[in-house]
């Protein structure tokens, strides 16, 4: 599945302008990162393509398509959309291994088949032995691995992720990057990933789009020509990464500079 945006521009009732004249298109099978500064409209922008916004809060301009689809239609309702909130969003009330196979209970996946899926991504994520625990008992960065499981677990062909890393320890994080890039290799689905994590975009990406300070705007798309499969570890260490980061840096800064006092951003 594919992801269209023409000129999307998105504008908050209560006065904020969060995008403004985005257009990007996302090839089918492809996983670009988006970074920016906080604020910028990253989660505002997954949330239009999601179609979760709602219209009483904002007016939005531009086409937002996936699979061709314009939002609130039947072709779009149909599709197997994936989303990791920045917040882990799980239930309470359900425990570790019922969040995880929320989305197959929807889907109507037989008990015994759920099972087995949740039991391997719950294994995937370092999660065994947490399966009857309820989320305020574990900690953030098991709980941001549980709602990052439960959205693989039902094979979305278009995969929207919110700083799915975010509460994560370093160490975690490069293995959980090394194990999505992993996934992602074994069977390319569309994947969009915001990120504020410079290094984590190239290390998982094919482009990494840079937006503008508030109102966000595509500042700049960069190729990253390091091909698959990757290694998340070994590459940070290779010349081209850091060509990479270096150059992507540069136009980031900029917005950063903006956002933040002369003295923070050297
Ligand atoms: N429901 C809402 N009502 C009014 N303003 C909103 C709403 N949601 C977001 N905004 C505003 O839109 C702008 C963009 O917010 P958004 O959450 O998309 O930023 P972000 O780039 O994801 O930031 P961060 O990196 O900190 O997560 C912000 O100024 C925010 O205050
Ligand atoms: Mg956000």
């Amino acid at each position: 599945m594919s992801i269209g945006l023409q000129h999307v521009g998105i504008r908050f009732r209560a006065g904020v302008e969060a995008l403004r004249d985005v257009t990007l298109e996302i090839g089918r099978g492809e996983f670009v990162a988006v970074v920016g500064p906080s604020g910028c409209g990253k989660s505002t922008l997954l949330s239009a393509i999601a179609n979760l916004l709602d219209p009483a809060d904002c007016e939005v301009v531009g086409g937002i398509l996936v699979d061709g689809a314009a939002p609130g239609t039947k072709s779009r309702r149909e599709l197997n959309l994936g989303y990791v909130f920045q917040r882990d969003a799980l239930l309470p009330w359900q425990t570790i291994e019922q969040n995880v196979q929320l989305g197959l209970v929807i889907r109507g996946v037989e008990p015994g088949v759920r099972r087995e899926r949740s039991r391997a991504m719950l294994d995937m994520a370092g999660l065994t032995g947490f399966e009857r625990y309820y989320p305020h008992q574990v900690s953030g960065g098991m709980r941001q691995r549980a709602a990052l499981m439960r959205t693989l677990a039902y094979d979305p062909q278009v995969i929207l992720m919110d700083e799915p890393f975010g509460a994560l320890d370093a160490q975690n994080r490069m293995l959980l990057q090394s194990e999505l890039l992993r996934i992602w290799q074994a069977s390319p689905r569309t994947i969009l990933f915001v990120t504020h994590d410079l290094a984590e975009a190239i290390v998982l990406a094919q482009r990494v789009v840079v937006l503008s300070r508030r109102p966000g705007a595509v500042k700049a798309v960069y190729d990253i020509a390091l091909p698959y499969p990757r290694d998340a570890f070994a590459l940070r260490g290779s010349a081209e990464f850091g060509r990479l980061e270096t150059t992507i840096w540069q136009a980031l800064r900029d917005e950063f500079r903006a956002t933040l006092p002369d003295a923070v951003v050297a």
